[in-house]
């Protein structure tokens, strides 16, 4: 009955697809015998599925232009291959237009719509394994992502290899970051076409033919989101989402335009392991002719295909700003080091109770929901990286009064954020997390920062007899999971989790929603000690078109003092001041930090009231205009106000250009608060010189911006008072 029933729905589902004949996923000069089409709901994306000779393919067009040629899909397993030799058992189609609402984000609604192909095939032969493929098209995105159903020829397995790849009909201009680096991600990027990157993965090989370039270190595959430019004005991000326990996905650059998955093996060679049944995470392409809905949609998109939230009462899940003893320590201004007070130019160790008391009493005074105390645990008194296994995650340091500091942080309706900086032995990590966050939980402390400084791109996992097993990618399976563990064990304890040194965010905050914010890129710390001087002008708005395009980053932005020679005299931050202030708007982040000293904001007061203004929680948002890697400018509206905010950031050369003010609401008059760069600020030689300007705005004006070069400017449009009516001017 069963099997009647399961081919019955088989022929019906076959009936109601015909192959389309301007898109073939069929391999040139081949044909296909079984082809699929679904289509985005507004019809201009159209993904084919094809098997040829048994072999599975898909190819894509936008507005009938062909953006995907046709791709390799399937596995290599340990026991047999999963990539030729099927036929297809059924094709289902459906679709899903819902709304949901985000606990906290970029914008308050998600809104998923789409049109899904499911694919079951099976191999021929005695085992006869069945692998389904999902594809979903959305409006400005394909997705897809394979499902091992539960059967009998397939129990435990392990994958070698994951063939998909990425076929692309040009060779398209890339911004990319090379993977499996030390540090997590924490590398600059380079704008070059994909012949180049290519050029520069043979040289990783050893290739003659790839010419000699010493100066140009090899790239063994690249990072995602991984954006690219066609030359006829079409925007691509490959990027992929619900990533859960799968080793994350890089792209390894191959010949004829194309890039593969590549997956971070574990040390024993095995990619993957898996248990049928089971899914592997989903594989999306962003699609666009307008880079603003690349902008504004792939990390909504990544969203959309993790599950909805497992925290039922996300109630206590808060964006907030916070404030930190953590600059200082990257300056030398501090330690994280009890026995190395007062050395050179340090005050000596910056996790006191004095010192703490004083960070909360300035957060509460000027609003900020947190403090970050990075040293106030035991385990720093040794070279910490080397000696990381000593770290204790529940005993504090003898000068830091933790209960005591977490009752007078309530006090001023302010949360400590505790930090566990793990030095990448997840062993030592692993044993003491739950009773930390227990502890955390008894204090009242509901945030935590990790850190996984060490990362050489691998960690040593170890038995449980502490005898060393291998060394595991951050990017492996092994890491994933741990990222997983800990933020499903951070919501048992009410924790809001800033992981630093991350597994990428692929959208899973939409199922664990404490897991707020992460690092994953180059952040500020760079500007303090960096060897080569620090995040390049350019590097800011890299950002915005790369790591940002995950999700949230804590690059901890704000320090207005860009120049410090009374502690690093090789290093400042290569910006102008306005442009600190710009990057809480084109920076998303719900957990916010205001990363310089306080006194250096007791200095500059008139520009920390932007800081102490600005949300770290959103309505919607919008990118105004911009060019990847030269500039950006982004509006966002405040969740639950009237308030809009603009940020604008440029690279090292100067932008002016006229805004439009389009989104602001009808019939209504703004105050325009104006936080820019003076006529002759320029991130180099003049880089605190700014002016603060108020004036009447509505819908229809157009404001000028001047962005000086390496700068910025940050604006609030808040409705305007009677009074400011009456005495500012308006700007048509
Ligand atoms: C690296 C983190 O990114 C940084 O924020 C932290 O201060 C250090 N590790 C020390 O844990
Ligand atoms: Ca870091």
């Amino acid at each position: 009955m069963k099997n009647r029933f399961s081919l019955l729905i088989a022929v019906v589902a076959l009936s109601f697809s015909v192959g389309v004949p301007w898109l073939s996923a069929a391999p040139a000069g081949k044909k296909v015998q079984i082809e699929k089409v679904v289509t985005s709901p507004d019809n201009k994306i159209s993904l084919a599925f094809s098997l040829t000779d048994g072999t599975p393919a898909y190819a894509v067009n936008f507005k009938k232009r062909p953006v995907i040629l046709s791709s390799a899909l399937g596995f290599d397993l340990k026991d047999g291959a999963m990539k030729t030799g099927f036929t297809l058992l059924d094709a289902m189609k459906s679709s899903k237009d819902e709304t949901w609402i985000q606990p906290w984000g970029e914008e308050r609604e998600g809104h998923n719509h789409y049109n899904e192909l499911a694919v079951t095939l099976q191999q021929a032969g005695d085992q006869g394994r069945k692998l389904r493929i999902v594809f979903r098209v959305f409006d400005d995105a394909i997705a897809f992502r394979y499902e091992w159903p539960e059967q009998a020829a397939l129990k435990d397995f392990d994958i070698m290899d994951e063939l998909t790849e990425f076929v692309f009909p040009a060779d398209h201009m890339a911004l990319w970051q090379p993977a499996f680096r030390p540090q997590a991600s924490e590398q600059l990027y380079a704008k070059t076409r994909l012949s180049e990157l290519l050029r520069q993965t043979r040289l990783e090989h050893g290739d003659a033919s790839a010419g000699d370039n010493p100066k140009k270190d090899p790239v063994k595959a690249v990072t995602t989101p991984l954006i690219m430019q066609t030359d006829d004005g079409i925007f691509l991000v490959i990027h992929e989402a619900d990533l859960t326990d799968y080793a994350a996905m890089e792209l390894q650059p191959r010949d004829n335009n194309t890039l593969k998955c590549y997956l971070a093996p574990w040390s024993d060679g095995v990619r993957v392991k898996a248990s049928a049944p089971s899914v592997s995470p989903w594989r999306f392409v962003m699609i666009s002719d307008k880079l603003s809905d690349i902008v504004e949609k792939t990390s909504a998109t990544a969203l959309n295909l993790n599950p909805p939230s497992r925290i039922a009462d996300t109630s206590w899940i808060k964006p907030g700003k916070y404030v930190g003893i953590w600059w200082g320590m990257h300056l030398g201004k501090y330690t994280w080091n009890p026995s190395k007070p007062g050395e050179g130019s340090s005050d000596g160790l910056g996790a006191t109770t004095k010192n703490t008391r004083e960070y909360i009493d300035f957060a509460g005074k000027y609003g900020f929901s947190g403090v970050l105390v990075e040293g106030w645990n035991m385990g720093w008194a040794r070279d910490w990286v080397a000696h990381a296994a000593e770290f204790s995650f529940t005993e504090p340091n003898p000068e830091f009064d933790l209960p005591g500091l977490a009752a007078y942080a309530h006090e001023k309706g302010v949360d400590l954020i505790s930090h566990h900086e793990t030095g990448a032995v997840i062993t030592n990590y692993e044993a003491q997390v739950e009773a930390a966050f227990a502890q955390c939980e008894r204090l009242g402390i509901h945030h935590v920062k990790s850190g996984y400084v060490g990362m050489e791109p691998r960690v040593n996992r170890y038995d449980t007899n502490g005898r060393l097993i291998g060394a595991e990618y951050l990017d492996g399976q092994y890491m994933v999971r741990h990222y997983r563990k800990i933020a499903i064990l951070a919501a048992k304890y009410h924790i809001m989790l800033d992981a630093h040194e991350p597994i990428k965010d692929t959208g899973e905050q939409r199922t664990w929603p404490n897991f707020m914010s992460r690092e994953g890129a180059r952040g500020q710390e760079y500007n303090a000690w960096a060897a080569d001087g620090g995040n390049p002008p350019n590097h800011d708005v890299n950002l915005v078109f790369t790591r940002f395009l995950s999700g949230p980053f804590d690059f901890t932005p704000g320090v207005i003092q860009v120049t410090y020679p009374q502690y690093k005299k090789n290093n400042r931050v290569n910006t102008t001041a306005a442009k600190q202030l710009a990057m809480y708007v084109t920076f998303y982040s719900p957990l916010q930090m205001a990363a310089d000293l306080p006194e250096n904001y007791e200095k500059h007061l008139d520009l920390f009231q932007f800081i102490v203004d600005v949300p770290a929680d959103w309505e919607e948002t919008h990118m105004l205009n911009g060019e990847i890697g030269e500039y950006v400018t982004m509006a966002r509206k405040q969740r639950g106000g009237e308030d809009w905010f603009i940020g604008s950031i440029t690279n090292e050369k100067k932008h002016d250009f006229d805004l439009p003010l389009k989104f602001l609401a009808n019939n209504k008059t703004y105050t325009a608060e104006i936080y820019r760069d003076a006529d002759d600020a320029d991130w180099k030689t003049n880089p605190i010189a700014y002016k603060i300007e108020k004036r009447l705005v509505t819908r229809d004006s157009i404001l000028s911006l001047h962005l000086a070069p390496g700068g910025g400017e940050a604006i609030r449009l808040k409705p305007a008072t009677q009074k400011e009516q009456e005495t500012l001017k308006t700007k048509g």
